[in-house]
C-alpha cells in the first residue's frame, strides 16, 4: 500500500515573516502521528532554514522548489542540493513546468539536478506535464512517457523519486484535470516506469496529482487508484483549505 504525498507548492509567494507564519499555521494543525498521509511544504529559498526550524516538532517535510545540478562553483545566483540538505530539507521539486516554461529547463538539465538531488540523500518530486497544445494534439501520453524516461535516465534506484503529474492547463487556471483524465495518465506513467524498472517499483511509487486541486475536488482525485497524492499551489497559501486537502488523501 503506497502512503500518500500531498506537499505544498509555494512558488514565488510570501515574505520570511509570512512563510514562518503560515508555516506555524500549518505545523499547528497537522502537528505529529499523521500516518495516513505524508505532509510537505515548499517555501521560498530565502525561508526554508527559518520555517525548518518552526515546522521541526511535526510530521511536516521540508521541501524546497528548484535547485542546480552542481553542488558548489561559479554559478550566480543558484542554489545547490548540499545546500538545501544543510538548511533542513528532505524534498526538493525538480522540472515544475514553471521552470521548464520560463527558465528553459530542457529534460535533460532536470536529469542531471535529479541525479545530484538523488546523490545529496534529498528525495526528488519530478514534476511532468503537458501543455493545452499538445494535449489537443492528442500527443499527451508521448509528451509525458518522454520527460520521464530523460528525467530518470541514469537513475538507478527510484525508492526516493514522487513524480508529480501536473498538466500545463490545469496550474493556477481553475480548470482541473478530471479524475478519469489524470488517472489515464498516472497509470500511464506508471506503466512506463514498471518498463524502466520492474514492476516492484513501479507499484511503490507515488504519483502526486498536481493542477488547481482544492478541497472540493481532493477526495475525488486521491479516489483513484493511481493517484496518490498532490503537489498543490495556491491552495496551499491557506492553511485551512491546505488541512482539507491533506485530510483528504486520508
Ligand atoms: P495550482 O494548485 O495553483 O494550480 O498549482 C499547481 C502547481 O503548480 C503545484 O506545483
Amino acid at each position: 500500500m503506497r502512503k500518500k504525498i500531498v506537499v505544498g507548492n509555494w512558488k514565488m509567494n510570501n515574505t520570511i515573516a509570512e512563510s514562518i507564519e503560515l508555516a506555524t499555521e500549518i505545523a499547528e494543525k497537522v502537528g505529529t502521528g499523521i500516518i495516513c498521509c505524508e505532509v510537505g511544504i515548499a517555501p521560498t529559498f530565502l525561508a526554508l532554514h527559518e520555517v525548518g526550524k518552526v515546522i521541526e516538532w511535526s510530521d511536516i517535510r521540508l521541501s524546497a522548489q528548484n535547485c542546480h545540478y552542481e553542488n558548489d562553483g561559479a554559478f550566480t545566483g543558484e542554489v545547490s542540493a548540499r545546500m538545501l540538505q544543510s538548511a533542513g530539507c528532505s524534498y526538493v521539486i525538480l522540472g515544475h513546468s514553471e521552470r521548464r516554461q520560463f527558465f528553459g529547463e530542457s529534460s535533460a538539465i532536470v536529469n542531471r539536478k535529479v541525479k545530484k538531488a538523488l546523490a545529496e540523500g534529498l528525495k526528488v518530486i519530478l514534476c511532468v506535464g503537458e501543455t493545452l497544445q499538445e494535449r489537443e494534439a492528442g500527443i499527451t501520453e508521448s509528451v509525458i512517457t518522454g520527460q520521464v524516461v530523460e528525467g530518470l535516465d541514469g537513475v538507478s534506484d527510484i525508492s526516493n523519486v514522487v513524480i508529480a503529474y501536473e498538466p500545463v492547463w490545469a496550474i493556477g487556471t481553475g480548470k482541473t484535470a478530471t479524475s478519469a483524465q489524470a488517472e489515464e495518465v498516472h497509470a500511464s506513467i506508471r506503466a512506463t516506469v514498471a518498463g524502466l524498472y520492474d514492476a516492484t517499483a513501479a507499484d511503490h511509487l507515488r504519483i502526486q496529482y498536481g493542477g488547481s486541486v482544492k478541497p472540493s475536488n481532493a477526495v475525488e482525485l486521491f479516489s483513484m487508484p493511481n493517484i496518490d497524492g498532490g503537489l498543490i499551489g495556491g491552495a496551499s497559501l491557506n492553511a485551512e483549505d491546505f488541512m482539507a486537502i491533506i485530510k483528504a488523501a486520508c
